[in-house]
């Protein structure tokens, strides 16, 4: 048998691309609910209001596109905007429905997050909103009927806004308690429903984009590494609640990971994706490795970046890393320190890689990328692996009858699959599971976009928040029910 017995096959989601109803049964504002939609060439923009003023206007969110702030301005939804998170694919009220169809495709498990405000609405409170945890009982009573295990993020871009109007997101110490007392509360009363967490969906997105990683809104670096450190400090606190609340409770690392390729072998080009790989792989170092690695202490030091740390820190590191490394992985990078006319490369580091196909969001899909992803990992360190997102964004035709025919995304994700298996088979790497990415249509956190779709069901939601919401299955639908019930055997 390929897949060790049990192996969790599902799908991924987030709150902020999915469940909609953003202000529903008392959910405060989060991050997300701020950002514009945008698209492939135009970024997606955070809104901002002048409490004082009035006056409104938006800036970039990272990425390229330059965060900027006038003073006095903080993040807000304003009139004449769309924001895609606000109604997104609707799950919430189309949970049982959703969770159906995952049960129907022989899911064994299910990653989704919980929106941090649904359940703290300003993130501070001091008591949590039982609307917004009757909800997450419904969704896990829903998944226990089909026997699907959730796996739930405690957060994926969605800090309560309040906590970056008033603190400065998470480069705020104040963030570590009032998350541990966000994750104490889901751990024990989720507990025997909820055996799979996750703390911070692509935690290494920090370097990048502060306020999607933490709502932080200063853009320096040093507001970034600290933020970084209330993240891993607030990740061990939870790993050691989780295990005195239950032995059996599980908390991992999330992190982006997309190998990195030298576009020639000038050993320059070699030394750039080392200098690449570690700007990703500290952050797994830190929280799953225990411990800060010499190679970023020095580049801080470099840089002049002091992060501040209470007495203990380090310890309380090192004694609860995340007890699995989960990450995502949707190609590879390739990086050059030449001159290239090779063209931009994914996301937004690199070149065009020339053995490699890309979609018509230039990104690049390379399936020996899961299997250097999985062995780098795993030699690292030693711990329990779970891809928790891969997969591609498509522009999918519905037809007339409501089929869409995806082949493009079968083939794919067979690739994919088969690179998982080599890294099993062929090189012992511990792999808990895989749920692919958006495995019902959601908004893309890119680009805002729906038309970006990732599903093995299709939303009826176009770009200007038009449709009925109606899903239906695409092709892939049937084909990943087969590759689950054969586990992994039959793509
Ligand atoms: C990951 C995120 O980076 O990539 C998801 O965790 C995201 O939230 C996914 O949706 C795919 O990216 P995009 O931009 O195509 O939605």
């Amino acid at each position: 048998m390929a897949f060790p017995e049990g192996f969790l096959w599902g799908g991924a989601t987030a709150a902020n691309q999915y469940e909609g109803a953003y202000l529903e049964d008392g959910k405060g504002l989060n991050t997300s609910d701020v950002l514009t939609a945008g698209s492939h060439t135009t970024p997606r923009r955070i809104t901002w209001e002048n409490p004082q003023t009035h006056e409104t206007g938006s800036t970039g969110m990272g990425f390229g596109s330059p965060m900027e702030f006038p003073e006095g301005a903080v993040p807000a939804v304003i009139d004449g905007e769309y924001y895609p998170s606000h109604v997104a694919t609707d799950f919430y009220h189309h949970y049982a429905e959703d969770i159906a169809l995952m049960g129907e495709m022989g899911f064994k498990a299910f990653r989704l997050s919980m929106n941090w405000a649904r359940i703290f609405p300003n993130g501070d409170d001091a008591e949590p909103n039982e609307a917004g945890l009757a909800f997450y009982d419904a969704v896990f009573d829903e998944c226990a009927k089909h026997g699907i295990e959730p796996l739930v993020t405690l957060s994926h871009y969605e800090t309560p806004l309040s906590l970056t109007i008033n603190y400065g997101g998470w480069k705020s110490r104040k963030l570590v308690g009032f998350f541990e007392r966000y994750a104490e509360t889901v751990f024990r009363r989720y507990r025997g429903k909820v055996k799979y967490w996750l703390t911070f969906n692509e935690i290494n997105l920090m370097s990048m984009a502060g306020f999607m990683a933490g709502g932080v809104t200063d853009t320096s670096e040093q507001a970034r590494a600290q933020a970084a450190h209330h993240q891993f400090v607030a990740s061990s606190l939870a790993v050691r609640a989780a295990h005195e609340i239950s032995p059996d409770i599980r908390v991992g690392q999330m992190l982006a990971y997309q190998p990195a390729y030298a576009l020639s072998c000038d050993p320059a080009d070699q030394l750039l994706v080392q200098e690449r790989s570690h700007a990703t792989l500290w952050y797994a170092d830190v929280q799953t490795g225990g411990a800060y690695p010499e190679y970023r202490l020095l580049e801080m030091k470099r840089k002049g970046i002091e992060v501040s740390m209470e007495p203990g820190d380090l310890e309380l590191l090192s004694h609860y890393p995340a007890d699995f490394l989960s990450f995502s992985c949707y190609g590879s990078t390739t990086l050059t320190t030449h001159e290239s006319d090779a063209g931009a490369g994914n996301f937004v580091f690199g070149v065009k890689n020339p053995y490699l196909k890309t979609n018509a969001w230039g990104w690049a899909t390379d399936p020996a990328c899961l299997r250097l992803a999985l062995n780098t990992l795993y030699d690292r360190y030693h711990k329990p692996l779970w891809i928790v997102e891969n997969g591609i964004g498509w522009d999918d035709v519905k037809e007339a009858d409501g089929s869409v025919h995806d082949s493009y995304r079968i083939d794919y994700l067979r690739e994919n699959i088969a690179s998982m298996r080599d890294a099993v088979t062929l090189d012992g790497v511990e792999l808990m599971g895989y749920t692919m990415w958006g495995c019902i249509d959601l908004v893309s956190a890119g680009t805002g976009e729906m038309r970006k779709r990732y599903g093995f069901v299709y939303v009826d939601r176009d770009d200007e928040g038009q449709g009925t919401l109606a899903r239906s299955k695409k092709d892939s639908f049937l084909w990943y029910k087969k590759v689950i019930a054969s586990n992994g055997e039959d793509t």
